[in-house]
C-alpha cells in the first residue's frame, strides 16, 4: 500500500476526478477526508463504499471559497481524522460565457472557488506541512490554462493562476520537504464535461491523439504517484493529462 495511514483530504470528492482520487487513495491504505459543498448524498454513498472495502474516510461539508469554512473545516478534520499529509485541491466550477457577455458575478464565482478556494485550503495546511517537514499537495488544474476555449476567460485565468501559484509556493515549501505540484487534465468523462461532451459528440475524441476521453482514473493514478514516495523528488510541476489532445492538430501522411 503506498500511501499507507497518511491522511488526505480531497476537495470535490463527491463526484467526478475528485471522487475517483478518493477512491484510489483509499485503495492505497489512506485515510480520507472527502469534503463537498452539496452533494451530501453522493458524498456518504462514495465513503460508504470505501468503508465497505475496509478502507477509512469520512464526509465534510464545505464551501472552498469561504475562508472561515475552510479554517474550521481543516480544524474539524484534524481533530476527528489527523494532520493533514496530502492534500489535493480538486472542487471546481464553470460558469462560460463569452468575454462580453460575462455576467461579472461568473467571472467572480468561477475565481473564488478555483482560484481562492485551492489558496484557502493550502494556507490551513502550509504551515503544519513545513513544522513537520513534510506534506503533499496536489492542485488540479486544467489544459484549458494553456489550450484555451471560447467562452472561458474565468474558467482560463483561475487555472493559469492555479499554474503559477503552485510553482511559486513549491519554491518556499520545499526546503521542508513540502511538495507542490499540479495536474492539468484534458477532456475528463465527468458531469462537468457533460455539456460539452453532449454537444461536440465524436469530434471531441477525434481531437485527441490517444482516441478517447480521460477517465477519473487516469488523473487519479498521476495524483497517486505525486503522493506516493516515487514522486517524492518532484516539485513545481504542471503535469498534462490529457491523451495527447495539448499536442495540437495531427496532419497525417
Ligand atoms: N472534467 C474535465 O474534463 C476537467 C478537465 C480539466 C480540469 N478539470 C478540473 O478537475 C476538477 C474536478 O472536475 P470534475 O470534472 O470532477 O467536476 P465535477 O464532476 O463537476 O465535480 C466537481 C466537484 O467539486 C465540488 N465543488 C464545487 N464547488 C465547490 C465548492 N465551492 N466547495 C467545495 N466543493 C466544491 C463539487 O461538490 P458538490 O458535488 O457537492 O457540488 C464536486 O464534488 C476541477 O477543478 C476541474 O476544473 C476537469
Amino acid at each position: 500500500m503506498r500511501l499507507k495511514d497518511k491522511v488526505a483530504v480531497i476537495t470535490g470528492a463527491s463526484r467526478g476526478i475528485g471522487r475517483g482520487i478518493a477512491e484510489l487513495f483509499a485503495a492505497e491504505g489512506a485515510k480520507i477526508a472527502a469534503v463537498y459543498r452539496g452533494s451530501q448524498a453522493a458524498a456518504e454513498e462514495m465513503v460508504a463504499g470505501i468503508t465497505a472495502k475496509g478502507g477509512v474516510a469520512k464526509a465534510f461539508q464545505a464551501d472552498v471559497s469561504d475562508l472561515a469554512q475552510v479554517k474550521a473545516l481543516f480544524e474539524t478534520i484534524e481533530s476527528e481524522v489527523g494532520p493533514v499529509d496530502i492534500l489535493v485541491n480538486n472542487a471546481g466550477i464553470i460558469h462560460d460565457d463569452l468575454f462580453v457577455r460575462m455576467d461579472p458575478a461568473d467571472w467572480a464565482k468561477v475565481i473564488q472557488t478555483n482560484l481562492f478556494g485551492t489558496y484557502n485550503c493550502c494556507h490551513q495546511v502550509g504551515f503544519p506541512m513545513m513544522r513537520r517537514r513534510s506534506g503533499r499537495i496536489i492542485n488540479i488544474s486544467s489544459v484549458a490554462a494553456e489550450f484555451v476555449n471560447m467562452g472561458q476567460t474565468n474558467y482560463a485565468a483561475s487555472k493559469g493562476a492555479i499554474n503559477s501559484f503552485t510553482m511559486a509556493l513549491a519554491v518556499e515549501l520545499a526546503p521542508r520537504g513540502v511538495t507542490v505540484n499540479a495536474i492539468a487534465p484534458g477532456f475528463i468523462e465527468t458531469d462537468m464535461s457533460a455539456p460539452v461532451r453532449n454537444k461536440a459528440g465524436d469530434a471531441i475524441q477525434k481531437m485527441i491523439p490517444l482516441k478517447r476521453l480521460g477517465k477519473p482514473e487516469d488523473i487519479a493514478n498521476v495524483a497517486l504517484f505525486l503522493a506516493s514516495a516515487a514522486g517524492g523528488y518532484m516539485t513545481g510541476q504542471v503535469l498534462t493529462v490529457d491523451g495527447g489532445l495539448s499536442l495540437g492538430p495531427v496532419v497525417s501522411k
